[in-house]
């Protein structure tokens, strides 16, 4: 039998459409559970919509609408958004349902069968944005505490759940279960609260005379269910009627609860204490992420800042990997993070664009050039033998295989950003084994067939494995690597499910080369705050005359006559860091490569007297410095709009690049 494996994201409140924080918590998830199917597990994730509450009505009732039409309205934008972004959640729950209302209502007469529910007067503070009472001591200024909105005095009977005799109880279970609330510093929040203030019990019901949009009550008609009661219990009975056979006895207790920290103490203390009394087991774990701000700012609608998935994924051409991809790379989860365009279409450009794009595409292009579009023919054997004469090729192979033992882990502790830090790295070391072995250089020697065959082999059977890798963050791009490679995946069998084994690339199979797995994201907006700072901070870098001129338009100066020039005369120079977009050879020339390159927002034709030292396929994607001051000139009747820098005297022998990753366009001084 498979391990079962149960995940789950909140249910969002219908009351607005859906934002960047709903798409985090649900790409979280969707990650962790394409991970484990990959692994062979039977998975069932869960998302859904909260569609009850005072939230919800009011929306409805600014809309003009009854909330049930209301609800059914939005529902379509979530389910739109998550086909979008291929999110593969197995049950789709709306706590309208008849059959969770259903559950909710059984859950409510077992409890108050059991008599932990009572009914009291309370009087106290009440935030109707945060529907719920808060007591005396809480409030300052007539403000609630969580949102600081005003408070309104309220008396009304209500029902009550006996939450506060199960605070000892629950902190002894947080205690002996390491790994119930992650992460730690939240698990710590918790535990502190709960040994420092005295439980309460929880008011669980709403009068229909304040508040009528709710699951009734199942001994009191004149009472709908407090919010929070029937959304938590929608983990349990999605279980119950999202299928035809019922699930619980297979899933429940969830193994994940994906949260938010604002709903922390929610599921960490009304639900674990409503599950202790139903007498039912805990989840495994509850994991609470951080919150994205966007361009150092709250995301809030009266700020006009709320972050809209479609948006970017549409209208920024970043793709949904690259949207999926950012969100997990950005910052570990369970930290902020901050959101703004630029930090994306850096992280694209440099980690996909320049990384793993740019690495499929040259290992492509040069099969296709040296190996008539098929895996080289390379024997195994030649592989193993050629480990000495290549430490890279081992080193390449060992490391890539080597995360495959690490992964459970990395998922085990939510460490996505980790994780993919390790991808790019291996990505990276392949990159270097390409350039270290110079595959465009052997093929020009036939004596060097064979060693070509072994470098083209190797990097192909390395993003066999990469895609295995990064598929469950960026599915689509897996797929198409596969498919360029000329592969045939069933992506939806568990092919994590055995260790990974080299050499699964056949030779022969026929490469299917398409389109750049990442087109670069072009700025709209210059990222000029960090451009400036990071120009600013940076300690000048003197322009030496090493720097040769490997277009041929200006002379190099005469190492033997070294000319001083002021700093007036230097500061003429605009220098700058330029990404390559793309690079051929001019035709009839040995020397020259028409770059096109890109200088933050502008884009500028160079004409380099580089092609004895470079292939075009070299420098695709890197980050050089240029001249862009200089008068355009004419060579071999082609347009050179500025000039690259590059170390060497009379032949080149390296290009200049920057270490830092800098937009394009920074000033390099
Ligand atoms: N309906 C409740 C959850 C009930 S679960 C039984 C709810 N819904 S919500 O739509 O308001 O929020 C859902 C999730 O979105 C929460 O986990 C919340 O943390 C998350 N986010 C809302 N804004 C966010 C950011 N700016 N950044 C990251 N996540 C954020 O609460």
């Amino acid at each position: 039998m498979p391990k079962t494996f149960y995940i789950t994201t909140p249910i969002y409140y219908v009351n607005d459409v859906p934002h960047i924080g709903h798409a985090y918590t649900t790409v979280a998830a969707d990650v962790l559970a394409r991970y484990r199917r990959l692994r062979g597990d039977d998975v069932f994730f869960l998302t859904g919509l909260d569609e009850h509450g005072q939230k919800v009505q009011q929306a409805a009732a600014k809309a003009g609408i009854a909330p049930q039409d209301h609800c059914d309205r939005l529902a379509p934008q979530f389910k739109k958004l998550w086909l979008k972004l291929n999110i593969s959640n197995n049950g789709f729950i709306r706590t309208t349902d008849t059959g969770h209302k259903r559950v909710v209502q059984r859950y409510l007469q077992q409890l108050h069968d059991k008599q932990l529910i009572y009914k009291a007067d309370y009087t106290g503070w009440y935030c109707t944005f945060d529907e719920r009472f808060w007591t005396e001591k809480d409030v300052a200024d007539g403000l609630c505490p969580d949102c600081k909105r005003p408070v309104d005095r309220l008396s009304e009977h209500n029902y009550f759940f006996k939450m506060g005799q199960y605070q000892d109880r629950l902190i002894d279970y947080i205690k002996s279960h390491e790994n119930f609330i992650r992460p730690e510093s939240r698990r710590n929040e918790v535990l502190g609260f709960l040994q420092t203030q005295k439980l309460g019990d929880l008011s669980i019901s709403r009068p229909k005379s304040r508040l009528s949009w709710g699951i009734e009550l199942p001994f009191d008609q004149d009472y709908v269910t407090y919010v929070w009661f029937d959304a938590l219990v929608n983990y349990m009975s999605a279980l119950e009627y999202l299928r035809p056979e019922p699930l619980v006895a297979r899933f429940w207790p969830a193994d994940v609860h994906l949260v938010g920290k604002d709903i922390l103490t929610t599921h960490a203390v009304y639900w674990s204490t409503m599950l202790m009394a139903l007498e039912l087991p805990l989840p495994q774990t509850i994991f609470a992420h951080g919150w994205w701000t966007v361009n150092g700012e709250k995301m809030s609608k009266s700020r006009g800042n709320v972050v809209d998935p479609y948006a970017i994924v549409d209208e920024y051409e970043c793709g949904v990997d690259a949207f999926r991809y950012f969100l997990l790379r950005e910052v570990p989860f369970g930290h902020d993070g901050d959101f703004s365009i630029q930090a994306l279409s850096r992280r694209t450009n440099s980690d996909l664009a320049n990384g793993i794009g740019n690495l499929l595409s040259r290992t492509l292009t040069m099969i296709d050039r040296n190996c008539d579009g098929a895996i080289p023919d390379v024997s195994q054997d030649y592989i193993e033998s050629a480990h000495q004469k290549y430490p890279l090729l081992l080193n390449a192979k060992q490391q890539l295989l080597a995360l495959e033992k690490h992964l459970d882990g990395l998922y085990a502790s939510f460490e996505f950003n980790d994780l993919l830090l390790n991808i790019a790295s291996l990505a990276t070391i392949v990159d270097i084994f390409i350039d270290q072995h110079e595959p465009w250089r052997l093929a020009k020697d036939p004596g060097k067939r064979t060693e070509l065959n072994t470098v083209l082999y190797t990097a192909a059977e390395c993003l066999r494995i990469l895609s295995l890798y990064i598929y469950p963050v960026m599915p689509n791009t897996a797929k198409s690597i596969a498919e360029q490679l000329g592969l045939d995946v069933n992506w939806g069998s568990p092919l994590l499910s055995q260790e990974i084994k080299w050499g699964e690339l056949q030779c022969g199979t026929k490469i299917r080369k398409g389109s750049a797995l990442f087109p670069r994201i072009e700025s709209k907006t210059q990222g000029a705050k960090t451009v400036s700072d990071s120009a600013a901070s940076s300690q000048p870098t003197p322009v030496t005359s090493t720097a040769s001129t490997p277009a041929p338009q200006a002379p190099t100066p005469a190492p033997s006559a070294p000319v001083q020039i002021s700093i007036d005369e230097f500061m003429k120079v605009q220098l700058k860091t330029a990404t390559v977009l793309t690079a051929e050879r001019v035709p009839k020339s040995e020397k020259l490569i028409k770059l096109q390159v890109d200088l933050g927002g502008e884009q500028r034709q160079i004409v380099a007297g580089i092609g004895k030292r470079y292939e075009p396929e070299q420098l695709v994607g890197k980050r050089i410095v240029i001249v862009a001051n200089l008068k355009p000139a004419k060579l071999m009747g082609i347009e050179s709009q500025g000039m690259v820098l590059a170390a060497g005297d009379k032949d080149v022998g390296g290009l200049v690049t920057v270490i830092e990753e800098v937009p394009p366009g920074t000033k390099v001084k």
